[in-house]
């Protein structure tokens, strides 16, 4: 059976990818104190997270293809799940701007480190642009170059109306709990999050093998991979006011972001009117002991044991849809199976 990579494995492509973007930047005569900023950026936000979307690229692609993979083949999906990686540095910088957080992978957000700022929109900007940079040189003369550069630029306008849709549910000067709804929720966490998180890496898989990319199978993935991502962003959403910090790497900001969070939208479905009303007074203001008051009320209404009977239910249901895969066109159940052990129960 193909075994799964692991950091070190994933990370030790990460050097050559770097040196050709360094490399690159300097034929544009970069100035040198321009290009260690680059540099710098580049390893802050690509570098430390979990990579788990970048890692199940080439987890997909050997279990697809039910061998290990060979040097050459590691190298071109671990670059692709690099990319993933990429992109997803790309969001985070822009959206701990646009939430105001605090930490991520345990550190100061890039915009909050000394003297970057608002220089960090332009360093999230350069960070997509990498995508396209490697895409070019290690993917030119692939037969899916196209559908590469496409599944990317679609990935991104899903993740940004996703992102648009979040945002405009949680203004900073107005609370209207009316505004939320498991509807709403569902828009913005598929778009937001499941495309780029789920489907983007198994996608990429399927294409760099080029003959299982076919449009049955892609649409299979999609159909598992889009549910699967919506159960993550509710875990992100559960662990965003129940997990550690020191565990998830930050500081959870919905309350007082005002966010349609998962925990918001099943608060809504079974507060009392008093209970109501302690939403409407306290929820998504800037102000600790308000944010303390939901929290309080979250505890009562035992928001915890519902997410976890949420967690089983919905387990059981995609191992069930998982189960039904149709293999005849090469796709294999395998890779959504590694997808769900790798995230069911995380606490991080
Ligand atoms: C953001 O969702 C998703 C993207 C980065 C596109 P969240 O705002 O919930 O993510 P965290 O909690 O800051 O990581
Ligand atoms: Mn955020
Ligand atoms: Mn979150």
């Amino acid at each position: 059976m193909a075994k799964q990579t692991t950091i070190q494995e994933f990370e030790s492509i990460f050097p050559k990818l770097e040196e050709v973007l360094l490399e690159h930047a300097k034929k544009y005569n970069l100035p040198e104190k321009e290009l260690a900023w680059y540099k710098q950026s580049l390893n802050v936000n690509a570098v430390g997270g979990k990579c788990n979307r970048g890692m199940s690229v080439p987890d997909s692609v050997s279990l697809l293809l039910s061998r290990p993979l060979s040097e050459d083949e590691y190298f071109k999906a671990a670059t692709l799940g690099w990319l993933t990686e990429l992109l997803q540095a790309f969001f985070l910088v822009s959206d701990d701007i646009m939430d105001s957080s605090i930490t991520r992978r345990g550190k100061p957000c890039w915009y909050r480190h000394e003297g970057v700022g608002m220089i960090a929109i332009n360093d999230a900007f350069i960070l997509e642009s990498f995508i396209y940079i490697l895409l070019k040189k290690f993917f030119r003369d692939h037969p899916r170059y196209l559908d590469f550069i496409e599944l990317f630029h679609e990935t991104t306008y899903q993740t940004e109306l996703g992102q648009l849709c979040d945002l405009l549910t949680a203004p900073e000067d107005v609370v209207n709990l009316d505004n939320f709804s498991m509807r709403k929720y569902s828009f913005i966490v598929i778009y937001k999050t499941a495309y780029y998180s789920f489907y983007l890496p198994v996608a990429l898989a399927l294409l760099l093998l080029d003959t299982p990319a076919t449009e049955g199978n892609l649409k299979q993935a999609e159909d598992i991979l889009i549910p699967m991502g919506e159960y993550f962003q509710i875990q992100d959403d559960y662990l965003d006011n129940f997990g550690l910090p020191e565990q998830i790497g930050k500081i959870g900001t919905d309350i007082m972001d005002n966010k349609c969070s998962w925990l918001v939208n099943q608060a809504l479905a079974i507060v009392t009117p008093e209970q109501r009303k302690i939403l409407e007074e306290n929820y998504g203001r800037k102000d600790k002991a308000k944010e303390a008051v939901i929290k309080k009320l979250y505890d009562d209404l035992n928001l915890e044991q519902i997410y976890r009977d949420y967690e089983e239910k919905f387990v059981v249901e995609i191992r069930e849809r998982i189960s039904k895969i149709d293999e005849t066109e090469g796709l294999k159940k395998g890779v959504f199976e590694a997808f769900l052990s790798k995230i069911y129960k995380r606490s991080k």
